[in-house]
């Protein structure tokens, strides 16, 4: 199964990026984050887990000038512009996190991101093998089986609360296309020098000499280059699969 990202994302990155600097002004008055590792940007660090989440973050589209504060420092009225409760490690499972305590808080415009071709990762890879084919295909399988029922769920979401809005995000879609019109060449082998154990950074070496060339990070994390692209793409579709049923922007604008 091909793990691939196409060029034409790299233009639309760079245009709202541009755009977001123009406007000065973020499209939505605030923005609440949920999630794990993925979109952490520092709530473990003071946390007894080795999925610490201890780097600078990435870029946001939505205009916002700066990060959306993390829980573990948000502040007074920093809550008035949103706070990342992403936590690395974090699940829907109740032992991991709950999700649906939102709703009744005032939530109403929703993004849901589904799952991301985990059989592709290196981390997977090397852990399971790929029986001849380019990623663990039976957990991609999983992962469509999961994405199927979420979309489901973004559906039923939609009918029974009428005032809110739900969207899903499909990722898999996103990170479908040939990697190499963008300039990754590397898909199955992280930038840095990752732990065996855990599969993380271990500090203090040398990473890759050119991480745009790698779509991992570590054995599980995205690089910026393809985070940047699933980001641009949740933002502006490129195909009518990529978001349902209609884009991040659309959404902040309703
Ligand atoms: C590997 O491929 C063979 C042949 O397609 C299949 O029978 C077997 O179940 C696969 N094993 C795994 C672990 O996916
Ligand atoms: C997401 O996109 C993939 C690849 O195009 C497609 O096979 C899958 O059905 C889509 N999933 C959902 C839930 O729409
Ligand atoms: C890194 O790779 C990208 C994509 O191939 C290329 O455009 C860029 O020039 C490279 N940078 C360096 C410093 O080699």
């Amino acid at each position: 199964m091909a793990y691939e990202l196409r060029i034409w994302f790299a233009v639309s990155i760079i245009s709202l990026a541009l755009q977001s600097l123009v406007h000065g002004k973020p499209q939505v008055p605030c923005y609440f984050i949920f999630g794990d590792s993925l979109v952490d940007n520092g709530n473990n660090n003071a946390l007894q887990t080795i999925a610490k989440v201890n780097y600078l973050p990435y870029g946001q589209l939505l205009g916002f000038d700066k990060f959306i504060q993390p829980f573990a420092t948000a502040r007074g009225s920093d809550i008035l512009m949103g706070v990342n409760y992403g936590s690395g490690g974090a699940g829907i499972r109740d032992e991991t996190g709950q999700q649906l305590t939102l709703y009744k808080y005032g939530a109403r415009k929703v993004a849901i991101f589904g799952l991301g071709l985990i059989g592709c990762t290196p981390g997977e890879i090397g852990s399971h093998g790929t029986n001849g084919s380019a990623c663990v295909d039976m957990i991609n399988n999983d992962v469509k089986l999961f994405n199927d029922q979420f979309k489901c769920l973004v559906d039923d979401l939609n009918k029974d609360l009428p005032d809110a809005q739900f969207i899903f995000i499909n990722v898999t879609q996103i990170s479908s296309g040939d990697p190499s019109v963008i300039g990754i060449t590397v898909t199955n082998a992280p930038c840095c020098t990752v732990s065996p154990t855990t599969g993380l950074c271990v500090a203090n070496q040398v990473p890759c000499n050119n991480r745009s060339t790698f779509e991992f990070w570590d054995a599980f994390h995205p690089t910026e280059i393809a985070n940047v692209l699933v980001g641009s793409r949740a933002y502006n579709a490129q195909t009518p699969l990529d978001a349902y049923p209609f884009d991040i922007r659309r959404l902040a604008q309703l």
